[in-house]
């Protein structure tokens, strides 16, 4: 038996800890285990892939980032070629990435990634390749599971600094935001903003108005309180408006972001309150993995191998309710997870009077 192990879309803490448990288990029964670099990238060039031995994976489960690189532009089916009128046009490699896998003699493929990487697991795997994937992205969208690894380790980067912050909101009397990622899903500004205490919250599930900010902020000022915190995702929304967004590049989703910068100029202007905005960006996916996401990234590893190991293909490995379960990947592509407005998380943030912006 041989596999393939590869780390599509972007990077995020614990994925070290999949390649080493899954390419430790498959060892473990005598299977040959290559890295594709670069997400399938490496499978277009002379050097398609890496032996991934004990020593090569030795002491990563702590590592953030990946070991095998990562690729945001690496959609097989749509590759973006520079022409010489500096305009693109789109090439599809999928068959080759497919007939190139057959040749090494791969006889499945571990992918580790986020909806992106599912959507296009799923249509390799109706060219016949056997997949099974593995949920990783810090924004927590994918549906059909719990937590995404990188998630946990996301939230408490997250926290860790708008704690931080927190303590000069209050020595200055400032209205200090913070913007963190999580694209089109609250997860992590929900859950970040309400570890540390933020007196705002705004997400994309709940579009807010200028108005609803500005009467917490008087409300806040009214009880004694004369700075405060807003937690916004980079994803967040007005009523009526689109997601603030940075722009596009070539071959991937748009950039989402300005939230922060736009509530920082309006709240100046609306009250005259002393106002900060910082973006967190890339520090939330970067480092050391938390205790969680190493303990889930090495079971999903593993759980990965069994599945191959008993022929269960083109299933992603989930934890739903404190289990490891086999989904197909087919019933996640395509779909994303946003946060449910009837949540237990939602309810405890409005009972204990944070403002949601609607
Ligand atoms: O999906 C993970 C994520 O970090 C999002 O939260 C964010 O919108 C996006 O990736 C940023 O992408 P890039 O690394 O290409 O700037």
């Amino acid at each position: 038996m041989k596999i393939a192990i590869n780390t599509g879309g972007g990077d995020a803490p614990g994925l070290n800890a999949v390649i080493r448990s899954a390419t430790k288990a498959a060892l473990r029964r005598g299977w040959e285990v290559v890295g594709l670099r670069n997400g399938y990238a490496s499978l277009y060039t002379d050097n398609p892939g890496e032996p991934l031995t004990h020593e090569a994976v030795k002491g990563i489960t702590m590592q953030g980032g990946t070991i095998l690189g990562a690729a945001n532009r690496g959609n097989p089916f749509e590759i973006p070629v520079l022409q010489p009128d500096g305009s693109y046009i789109y090439v599809d490699k999928s068959d080759q990435v497919v007939s190139k896998l057959a040749e090494m003699g791969v006889d499945a493929v571990v992918a580790i990634g986020g909806d992106g990487s599912m959507h296009l697991a799923h249509r390799l795997s109706e060219k016949g390749l056997k997949i099974v994937g593995v949920p990783k992205t810090i924004d927590n969208d994918l549906v059909g599971c719990d937590t995404t690894l990188g998630f946990d380790t996301a939230c408490s980067i997250a926290t860790e600094a708008i704690d931080r912050i927190s303590t000069t909101a209050e020595s200055h009397q400032r209205a200090m935001i913070v913007e963190v990622m999580g694209r089109y899903a609250g997860w992590i500004a929900l859950h970040s903003g309400l570890a540390s205490s933020a007196d705002v919250i705004l997400i994309p599930e709940i579009p807010f108005t200028l108005d609803s900010v500005i009467k917490k902020l008087d409300d806040l000022k009214k009880h004694g309180k004369e700075h405060a915190l807003i937690v916004v995702a980079e994803g967040a929304k007005l009523k009526d408006g689109a997601h603030f967004v940075k722009g596009k590049q070539v071959g991937q989703a748009e950039l989402l972001g300005g939230a922060a910068a736009w509530l920082e100029k309006e709240i100046m202007a609306r009250t005259g309150q002393e106002t900060r905005s910082v973006i967190l960006g890339h520090q939330q996916r970067g480092g050391r993995p938390s205790i969680y996401d190493r303990l889930i990234s090495l079971r999903f590893g593993a759980e990965a191998i069994r599945a191959i190991e008993v022929g269960d293909f083109n299933k992603l490995v989930v934890m739903k309710e404190n289990e490891l379960r086999r989904i197909p990947i087919a019933d996640v592509a395509g779909k994303f997870k946003t946060v449910p407005l009837d949540s237990d998380t939602i309810m405890t943030a409005r009972d204990i009077g944070i403002c949601l912006g609607d």
